[in-house]
């Protein structure tokens, strides 16, 4: 047998994340993960599930029974709400102005739903005006999805509006959070959400791995109306919602104990500091970061109205290498910022303010460090 040599506990660096995700776990977090495994029927784990779907309810400001963690990460949330929503033949409306839109096409096309696509260019919001034009020409779309806080482009597109849009036509909305949740409101009920999933790993900062999701009951009711078996065992939510809620749980698979201790210490966090503080704060200190950066002669990717707090598009000035600006943050600053993703790739760096990483401190050092390599990449 060859023996494992060479190899001993790995030990991370420090580094403060500013990328588009995953951001800083603040040390409670961290700290609730450690606590003692116990079995996931245990009675007291499943005291936490329930305070855990409270929590839940409270970030995504819904009153629906149908409001959990799934066991993965955000795109598992994502194939959750297409694969119980979308059957076989479904005419399904996807707007798509940034890389998770293009994500929520695939899994139309996995689903076997038929796709009909609105473009809008990457860093706009998602137009009003296309999403009815496209109801004209199709009346029989069933379901509308939409992301709305674009992570690959950092705009921010108007979920109620969508909304109101699509159950005019009698549609279901399924909106992306991910990185919206926590950041910037998301009101659920208010707005008309039917299903919604999200991400631990941004604004709520728990670590990645995580995937709230919620569903209003007409999107129940279509998962009951199927005439098809959903296509994923796993994701079927009438086999994994047995084990989160109803008085005897039953098995569904072994839920990931202490990454959902995690969530539920980020989340009791944010219930501390209030859902309308923390809008609040990710809101002063974007525009902190937006006059330090203006001020480096730095200017942004997206206007002023569609700009997201959570995450900021800088353009990369002509002549800078941003990839040697980003690897030098990292090595002298232990600083993590983000790349531009598909065509802005090398065009932009991606600011995270999320969650736990949206800091006086941190807008100080990501300022200090772009000036100080900007200048050094500038005279390169
Ligand atoms: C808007 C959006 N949707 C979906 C996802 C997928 O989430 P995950 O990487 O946790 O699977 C991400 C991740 O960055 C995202 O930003």
């Amino acid at each position: 047998m060859t023996a494992v040599e060479g190899i001993t506990s790995f030990d991370p660096p420090r580094r403060v994340l500013m990328g588009p995700g995953p951001s800083d776990v603040h040390q409670r977090v961290l700290d609730a993960m450690a606590r003692p495994t116990i079995g996931h029927l245990d009675p007291e784990f499943v005291r936490m599930m329930d305070e855990l779907k409270e929590l839940l309810r409270y970030a995504f400001q819904t009153e629906n029974r149908v409001t959990f963690p799934v066991s993965g990460p955000g795109s598992v949330g994502m194939e959750t709400c297409f694969v119980n929503l979308v059957e076989p033949g479904d005419k399904v409306l996807v707007c798509r102005n940034g890389a998770f839109g293009g994500r929520q096409l695939e899994n139309v096309e996995r689903t076997g739903g038929v796709p009909v696509v609105v473009d809008d260019d990457w860093g706009t919001p998602i137009s009003l005006d296309r999403v009815e034009w496209a109801f004209d020409a199709h009346p029989d779309i069933r379901v509308v999805s939409f992301v709305h806080a674009e992570t690959s482009t950092g705009v921010g597109s108007n979920a109620e509006a969508i909304a109101t849009i699509a159950h005019a036509h009698g549609a279901l909305v399924i909106a992306d959070t991910v990185t919206s949740l926590g950041g910037i409101p998301v009101m659920v009920d208010e707005w008309g959400l039917d299903a919604v999933y999200s991400g631990s790993q941004k604004c709520l900062s728990c670590t990645p791995g995580l995937s709230p999701v919620t569903f209003g009951e007409a999107a129940l009711d279509k998962v009951k109306a199927r005439k098809t078996k959903c296509q994923s065992w796993f994701m079927d939510l009438n086999l994994v919602l047995p084990y989160w809620e109803g008085g005897a749980r039953t098995y569904h698979h072994t839920a990931p104990i202490n990454p959902l201790y995690g969530l539920h210490e980020a989340l009791l966090m944010l219930t501390e500091e209030g859902l309308e503080a923390a809008w609040r704060r990710h809101a002063e200190l974007h525009d902190i970061l937006v006059e330090g950066l203006e001020g480096l002669g730095l200017s942004m990717y997206v206007e002023a109205p569609y700009r997201l707090p959570q995450l900021n598009l800088v353009s990369v000035p002509e002549g800078v290498d941003d990839a040697w600006v980003r690897a030098e943050a990292l090595r002298r600053y232990d600083l993590e910022l983000g790349n531009g993703l598909g065509v802005l790739a090398g065009k932009v760096w991606r600011i995270g303010l999320m969650g736990t990483s949206c800091t006086q401190a941190n807008v100080d050092l990501c300022l200090d460090a772009l000036g100080t390599l900007v200048s050094e990449a500038a005279a390169k």
